[in-house]
């Protein structure tokens, strides 16, 4: 189990969960930013996962390659060879997710998005295959969505990896999401966080995770309202406070 509350229904300890690795100190979503993520002994961070033209997985953030990449068009238009050929700002390129828990293993936690439509089955079958080759155990391994449906998919075909269902808004009712599936967390966005939310996730015994979470302010916000953990492109600014 990752999280603990406490008799007031506030968490022991804030988990403080590294954003796309240390994305505030090294490039989004790539070794560098993850392996700054383990020297900073983090407990856990976070990724996201997208699919390759040729049915590699990926960890890139966003829809388009442009912002990162300085090329045109998705991650699904080239093959894992031709999207480790581009290259990112300082010299960096873009993981395979095997990279990642070959780096990770044993070591860090990991927290993985679902950033593209269908993906669940490749996804599903290589979380297997790799936590049968790198030390990883089921409960080291995360799996969140805004796509609630890819989420459900996915649980059908691995249903002993935790979930967290991700929301950047204020749902009408939790209920339909946790009479389907039954996430681990509930990772909410900074801007729409709401105390008697938390206290209505937390009544069900499930953790609430908070994106994202960079400056004082706003950490002693969710702290006050008894979040579990914090998403953070900075944790430096934090770890002494988890
Ligand atoms: O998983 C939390 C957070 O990463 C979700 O938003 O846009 O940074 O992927 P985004
Ligand atoms: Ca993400």
């Amino acid at each position: 189990m990752f999280f603990t509350f406490g008799m007031d229904g506030k968490s022991d300890c804030m988990m403080i969960i590294g954003h796309r690795g240390a994305m505030g100190y090294r490039t989004e979503n790539t070794l560098s930013s993850f392996q700054y993520a383990m020297e900073l002994k983090l407990s856990m961070m976070e990724l996201d996962v997208q699919m390759s033209r040729d049915g590699q997985l990926v960890v890139f953030h966003d829809r388009t390659l442009e912002r990162l990449a300085t090329k045109s068009g998705q991650i699904s238009d080239y093959s894992l060879e031709e999207l480790q050929k581009m290259a990112l700002p300082d010299g960096e390129k873009i993981p395979s997710l095997e990279e990642v828990f070959a780096m990770a293993s044993g070591k860090i936690r990991l927290n993985l998005e679902i950033k593209m439509q269908n993906i669940s089955d490749k996804l599903s079958a290589s979380i297997r295959d790799y936590l049968s080759h790198y030390s990883l155990k089921v409960e080291d391994v995360v799996v969140s969505s805004f796509d609630h449906r890819e989420l459900l998919r996915f649980q059908s075909l691995l249903p002993e990896v935790p979930l967290a269902v991700l929301y950047y808004g204020i749902p009408v009712s939790l209920d339909d999401v946790f009479s389907r599936m039954n996430p681990l967390a509930v990772n909410l966005g900074l801007e729409f966080l709401d105390v008697a939310l938390v206290k209505e996730i937390h009544s069900t015994g499930r953790v609430v995770n908070v994106y994202t979470v960079n400056e004082e302010s706003d950490f002693r916000l969710v702290e006050n309202y008894g979040v579990d953990g914090i998403f953070t492109n900075y944790p430096e600014r934090f770890l002494t406070r988890s």
